[in-house]
């Protein structure tokens, strides 16, 4: 039996050698290679594959990732593709991609504020190792001092040397409890990336749906301005799904910001308030629904959605946008799933 098999990838010239047991995204991002992906826990079913030669162990996923008909069509998800044979693969090229290199990076804590009882805002400067170039949505691993790695977005735009971004404090967690807590200016971070693939698309002209739950403002934060600042011409609809009141943050930013960028509608949803409130209240995707209707027929169609937060969040929000009639590969979805999430394997399909 070989240790090792090649894999061939259809968009990368040289084919790479997968260790026994680990999938061919691990290989993929490994190698450097700008795999399309999301989870990495076959959750999201951003790094959908077809398949074209080989044998593979598919390891347990969700099917709102990948569904029966997708497999039978030889569709698998690269995240949780083990091979056993030589294989060749080709991920479902949408005609965009991105190829930012992988850069490991020392950087330094330039800041570190409160922005809500448990969000806190990281900036960091990048010390060595970079240039750092990414696209507005991505996200990076983050190992603060001694600690294991933890993926977290970024919420600057991509011409921001200072990378920012936002953890909220999960409560026994290892990474957000220190960051939230001990972290202080001057301590070093090691920060890998970028990965991710639901990032900005450019070159789209329809109306962009921004739907973030909690911290997951920071990637949508960062897609936001870069539009603005590449000029984006059509409509931004944001909505920011919270608890309460007292979680709402960047407010006064993005209510100065659609003041000035016709388009730019900013609409913070409180799910669960605790007072009477003349907000609006409910689900992210409800308030999205209810707008519906005034946004008139088609414009699901022409649209794009960017999705980021909470898993339970951003599945029923995906689930909502297919049902309504938005085509799967105008969804960009970035559900935060933590490490134990992760490694516990999603619901067979
Ligand atoms: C693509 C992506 C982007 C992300 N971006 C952000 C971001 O911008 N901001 C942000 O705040 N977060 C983000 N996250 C989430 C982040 O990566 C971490 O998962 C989060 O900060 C928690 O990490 P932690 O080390 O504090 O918690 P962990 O130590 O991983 O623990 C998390 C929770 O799981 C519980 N737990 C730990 N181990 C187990 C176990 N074995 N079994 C069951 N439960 C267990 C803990 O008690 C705790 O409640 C992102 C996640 C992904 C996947
Ligand atoms: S399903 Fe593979 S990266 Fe999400």
């Amino acid at each position: 039996m070989p240790e090792s098999f090649p894999i061939r990838i259809r968009q990368h010239p040289v084919p790479l050698a997968a260790e026994m047991g680990r999938t061919i995204l691990e290989t993929a991002l490994a190698a450097g290679v700008p795999y399309p992906h999301g989870c990495r826990s076959g959750n999201c079913g951003a790094c959908k594959s077809r398949l074209i030669a080989g044998e593979i162990d598919l390891l347990p996923h969700s099917e709102y990732a990948l569904t029966p008909d997708e497999r039978a069509d030889g569709l698998v998800l690269a995240c949780r593709s083990v091979p056993w044979s030589a294989v060749e693969i080709a991920w479902l090229d949408e005609g965009e991609t991105v190829s930012h290199p992988i850069r490991i990076m020392t950087c330094r804590v330039a800041g570190a504020e409160r922005m809500t009882h448990d969000i806190r805002q990281i900036r960091l400067e990048v010390l060595s190792g970079g240039p750092y170039v990414f696209s507005a949505g991505q996200y990076a691993r983050v190992a603060f001092p001694g600690l294991p790695v933890r993926d977290y977005s970024m919420a600057n735009t991509p011409d921001d040397p200072v990378l920012e971004f936002h953890v909220r404090h999960v409560p026994g967690g290892v990474s957000s409890s220190y960051a939230f807590e001990s972290l202080s200016v001057g301590e070093e971070v090691r920060v890998e990336g970028p990965f991710g693939s639901s990032w900005l698309r450019e070159n789209h002209e329809g109306p962009i749906f921004c739907l973030a739950g909690g911290s997951g403002l920071a990637p949508i934060k960062s897609i936001v301005e870069q539009a603005i600042t590449i000029g984006f011409g059509g409509e931004i609809r944001l909505y920011h799904g919270v608890r309460g009141e007292e979680d709402i943050f960047l407010e006064d930013h993005f209510s100065a910001l659609a003041a000035t960028k016709a388009g730019l509608r900013y609409t913070p949803v409180l799910s669960e308030p605790r007072n009477p409130t003349s907000r609006r209240t409910g689900f992210v995707h409800d308030a999205l629904r209810a707008d519906i209707r005034e946004y008139g027929d088609g414009y699901l169609q022409r649209a794009r959605a960017y999705l980021a937060g909470p898993p339970p969040m951003v599945e029923a929000a995906a689930g909502w946008l297919e049902t309504a009639g938005m085509p799967p590969d105008r969804i960009h979805a970035d559900a935060f799933y933590t490490e134990a999430e992760r490694t516990t394997p999603a619901a067979p399909a």
